[in-house]
């Protein structure tokens, strides 16, 4: 994979910048994006190897801005697995941010709920995941380091400080595993129910292929999830592309006020001098 065409135009579009968070906002995270400063956005068609994200609600721009006087490169919006069937679409971009200087990923998304006691509206620390299709994005990869150890993929550390800021502000978090479904159907009842089965909390449709090409990249990792419904079966809601928008605007506030809050927390971590 060659990086440098694009660590070219990234250098060329923002000179000196160097971020060290890398953050992925998915469906409903958006608000966040109102809180950088001194914002350069690059389309992803401007990008060499930056795939389109062709999904309502995503814009597809990488955002290298300052937040709370650091640098950090935002993701609006990501390529899925089931728009084109390449499980590895972020995988260059994600390498470029790392070499760019982002040792850290901070991802968002949108997931249904297997948890009752987890309604819509809630935030979810992933504290692992199952990836259900058994796609790769390594697959191709050689030597030794392909092997990748998944045993901490989303970093414990990291999940401790993100439990503490969401105990400061008042939100409960909750935290559970994340199952990756590669849509862009969604589940059947029995699905949900077999998923429950196998250990799921939340499912959705992304979010595992850039964890894997990030510990690949030995980056730390941290992703949080905003439930926009019940998974098939678990309520008489009909499930929808325009319903789970919906109800990520509904959240949207409590969940930049987290993003922001983790975002914050990470940059001032004492290696952190962006
Ligand atoms: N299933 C899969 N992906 C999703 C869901 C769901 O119920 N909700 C939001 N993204």
């Amino acid at each position: 994979m060659n990086l440098e065409p694009t660590l070219a135009q990234l250098r060329a579009k923002a000179p000196g910048m160097r971020p060290r968070i890398a953050v992925v906002l998915g469906s409903g995270w958006d608000a966040f994006s109102g809180q950088l400063h001194d914002t350069v956005r690059i389309p992803y068609a401007d990008l060499a190897g930056f795939p389109m994200a062709g999904v309502a609600g995503h814009r597809g721009e990488l955002l290298l801005a300052r937040f709370a006087g650091h640098a950090v490169a935002v993701m609006s919006g990501r390529q899925h697995a089931y728009e084109t069937g390449a499980v590895d679409a972020m995988a260059l971009p994600l390498r470029a941010l790392h070499a760019m200087g982002c040792d850290t990923l901070v991802q968002t998304n949108a997931a249904g709920s297997l948890d009752p006691a987890m309604l819509p509206g809630s935030l979810m620390l992933v504290s692992d995941h199952i990836n259900l299709p058994q796609r790769s994005p390594l697959v191709g990869q050689v030597g030794p380091q392909r092997f990748v150890d998944m045993a901490k993929a989303y970093d414990p550390d990291l999940r401790e400080r993100a439990q503490a800021l969401a105990l400061d502000l008042g939100l409960r978090l909750h935290e559970g595993v994340y199952l990756w479904a590669m849509g862009p159907q969604f589940e059947t009842p029995a699905e949900i129910r077999a998923f429950a089965m196998l250990g799921a909390t939340a499912v959705g449709m992304s979010t595992v292929p850039e964890t894997i090409i990030a510990r690949h990249a030995g980056m730390r990792v941290l992703a949080l999830s905003l439930i926009t419904n019940m998974a098939a079966g678990l309520s008489d809601e009909t499930l929808s592309h325009a319903h789970t928008l919906a109800q990520a605007q509904a959240a949207s506030e409590r969940a930049g006020a987290m993003l922001a809050a983790l975002i914050q927390a990470i940059a001032t971590e004492k290696d952190h001098h962006a």
